[in-house]
């Protein structure tokens, strides 16, 4: 939007918020930065200061497949790349949509993060699209558990990783690796909400990484038909785009690049979410 300031922006998504009936928000390492967390390709992100980081995390999932056994003990040994997630909190741009949600206008949110931050600030409909740092998944039948709820330690001092599923399945860590397939349910219900939204506020993604980033796309095919009347007062029948797209980030991407989204709110989520909720909040 040429022009409107970040105020006019700000006031712009909180109007589309309370019109809209079925609104969901996309999020990306960026609402977490407010928590000390590193995104991946900001300026100060994890891929952007280390390349060779980002080829090693390429082989993550090939290596499971290869021998899980290798996989686990390299993962038992190596620091999160994101650091001290245990110590993390939610910061002000969770607690925002947390709100949001409580208010009864964001009816879900599809993350990319494995931080669980959104949960802890209160959000209680997120889907975890590329899994959660702080679960453990079965690679055969899919079932989640804690990471607290196996003693990984001892099973490495006693010779026995892979961790075994009562299944017989190979369990690894719930994170998404790069070429390993979403989990069934993260893909099916995060299609579904891309598909029946009439809004979608995206925050704090480069949106540059699939199949996530196809999320947004999906939306904006969604038409709808709309009357509009002409000068000489025939009714006509338009399909429009039926999904407001709204990006909210630190800079522009693909998606306001392209068009995808309607409008980009440029800046910190942590600053512009709670200015949202607070406009609409007036707006009631
Ligand atoms: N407020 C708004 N935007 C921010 C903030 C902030 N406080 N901090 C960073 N950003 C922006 C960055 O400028 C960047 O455009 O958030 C975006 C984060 O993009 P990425 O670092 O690429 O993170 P993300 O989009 O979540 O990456 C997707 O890639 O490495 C994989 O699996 C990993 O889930 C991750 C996926």
């Amino acid at each position: 939007m040429m022009g409107l300031g970040l105020k006019d922006l700000i006031k712009r998504a909180a109007e589309d918020l309370k019109r809209a009936k079925h609104a969901i928000a996309l999020s990306g390492a960026g609402i977490s930065t407010e928590s000390g967390i590193p995104d991946f390709r900001g300026p100060s992100g994890i891929w952007t200061k280390d390349l060779e980081a980002e080829k090693r995390a390429y082989q993550s999932y090939e290596r499971f497949l290869e021998d899980p056994k290798v996989y686990w003990e390299e993962r038992l040994s190596t620091p999160s790349l994101l650091g001290e997630l245990e110590e993390t909190r939610p910061n002000p741009g969770h607690y925002a949509l947390a709100e949001l949600e409580k208010m009864g206008i964001l009816k879900c949110i599809v993350t990319q993060n494995i931080d669980g931050l959104h949960e802890k600030a209160g959000s209680r409909n997120v889907i975890e699209y590329h899994g959660n740092y702080f679960k453990l998944r079965c690679s055969k039948c899919g079932s989640r558990s804690g990471v607290k709820d196996m003693d990984l330690g001892k099973l490495k001092r006693e010779e026995k990783l892979p961790p075994l599923c009562k299944c017989g399945g190979v369990i690894k860590s719930d994170v998404v690796h790069f070429r390993e397939p979403i989990p069934l349910d993260a893909a099916k219900n995060s299609q579904e909400e891309a598909w029946k939204c009439d809004l979608m506020l995206i925050c704090g993604t480069s949106a540059v990484v699939y199949p996530f980033a196809q999320l947004p796309r999906l939306a904006k095919k969604h038409m709808i038909e709309k009357e509009t009347k002409t000068e000489s007062g025939l009714y006509l029948i338009k399909q429009v785009p039926g999904t407001t797209i709204i990006e909210v980030n630190a800079e522009p991407t693909p998606l306001s690049e392209e068009g995808i989204s309607d409008y980009l709110i440029k800046g910190k989520t942590g600053e512009i979410l709670p200015g949202i909720v607070q406009e609409v909040k007036r707006l009631y």
